[in-house]
């Protein structure tokens, strides 16, 4: 992970008319077709970035959330007093498909400006067979306008209220009437469930994963994000493409996911808005020999960043990790963490053309300046997905 490939001398991308990189190297030993547009950029260019993990589809923002939790009150607690996923859910269920659609295209395109051209959404502000099929609608109709979009049926994110009573007739919900719908319609890629102490068990998000993989659904799982249970074994246990958040990761499950072809994807933005003094363990994963990959869990309660260079930076200071391993964990390792390791996330012939430019002398400001925007322009397959943001500064 801290090995990259920089090149400065002449460097140039050949692009084909599929959108591919056809080639890349200095400009003077590439094959340059007579028929050939070329189009100059300053600053560094990197692979586009890969946003393995967001709740982009939601109503309200989370205000009265974030003043409880000043006021001392933590993130399961508020949830237990009517805040948390579930305020979420009421207003998802309240809001209108187009005005869902309206709010999720807006952030889209901030998630474009900030460099992303590759964005997983997850659905799980539903909770019903018809919200989450609103949800998940949402984001196929939005698809298609960049970045590009994986989709995630979330349906277990939480135990809505009207099965509060009786977790388990949800998660038959879940498996036996919601996921065949989804997998039916082709409405969603992955498959993802909140395991954690007060939400999901270990055994009721085996069942839900279970469930998806013979629904043709890929998986992905929240895993031991405040409290341990076990969720980074179960990862590995079911060929989980990723396993996210891990903060509090067991020992067993760091040594099975270093193992595995599971991704850890660490979300360093949640625990800092959420106050939490705790960290995933990616030194160790990554001395282990665990693939991590970086992003933003952007959502409205417990991560309300759009910024992927700012995880990366977060990686470097919270996480210990090295600056090239910042940047793979958004590129490379972002793009394995969506099952697409072998069509984005590198600049190399064969791969999309999916790639973002930023207003830097040394790759390495990437994840070091915070709180301002250094990306100028990004392409999607080649086609331009964001275009010039503000003035274009080099702060170094
Ligand atoms: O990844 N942990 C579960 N899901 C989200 C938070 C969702 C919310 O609070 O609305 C997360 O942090
Ligand atoms: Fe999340």
């Amino acid at each position: 992970m801290a090995d990259l490939e920089v090149l400065d001398k002449d460097p140039a991308v050949l692009i084909d008319d599929n959108g591919y990189v056809a080639d890349v190297g200095r400009r003077s030993d590439l094959e340059i077709p007579g028929e050939c547009s070329e189009v100059e950029v300053d600053g560094v260019l990197f692979p586009g970035f890969v946003d393995s993990h967001t709740h982009s589809v939601f109503g309200a923002a989370r205000l009265a959330d974030h003043e409880r939790r000043a006021r001392g009150t933590d993130y399961m607690a508020i949830a237990a007093e009517g805040g948390g996923i579930l305020s979420s859910v009421q207003s998802v269920r309240e809001t209108s498909k187009e005005d869902l659609k309206d709010l999720t295209t807006r952030r889209l395109n901030v998630l474009a400006t900030l460099g992303s051209t590759t964005v997983e959404v997850k659905s799980g502000y539903g909770l019903s067979l018809e919200a989450e099929l609103k949800q998940l609608e949402v984001i196929d109709e939005v698809s298609g306008s960049a970045p590009d979009i994986i989709p995630t049926f979330l349906g277990a994110h939480e135990v809505p209220a009207e099965h509060r009573e009786r977790p388990d007739e949800y998660v038959d919900l879940v498996v036996n009437e919601m996921m065949p719908v989804v997998g039916q319609k082709g409405l969603a890629r992955f498959c993802d469930v909140f395991c954690e102490p007060g939400v999901f068990t270990v055994d009721q998000s085996r069942r839900v994963l279970e469930g998806a993989r013979k629904c043709g659904l890929m998986l992905k799982i929240h895993a031991d994000e405040l409290d341990g249970s076990g969720g980074a074994e179960l990862a590995v246990e079911l060929g989980a493409v990723s396993a996210d958040h891990l903060a509090a990761i067991s020992p067993g499950g760091i040594e099975a996911i270093s193992q595995s072809d599971t991704v850890a994807v660490f979300l360093p933005g949640t625990m800092l808005f959420l106050g939490k003094s705790c960290v995933a363990p990616a030194r160790q994963i990554i001395a282990a020999g665990g693939a991590v990959a970086l992003a933003t869990d952007f959502n409205p309660g417990s991560s309300p960043g759009m910024s992927l260079p700012l995880m990366g930076a977060m990686g470097v200071s919270q996480l210990r990790m090295l600056p090239a391993e910042a940047v793979v964990a958004i590129t490379v390792n972002g793009a394995a963490a969506v099952g697409e390791a072998a069509t984005r996330g590198q600049i190399a012939a064969g791969f999309r053309a999916d790639l973002t430019l930023a207003s830097v002398r040394d790759w390495r400001e990437l994840v070091y300046w915070y709180g301002v925007n250094l990306v100028s322009r990004s392409w999607v397959k080649g086609s331009p997905c964001h275009s010039g943001y503000g003035s274009v500064n080099y702060l170094s």
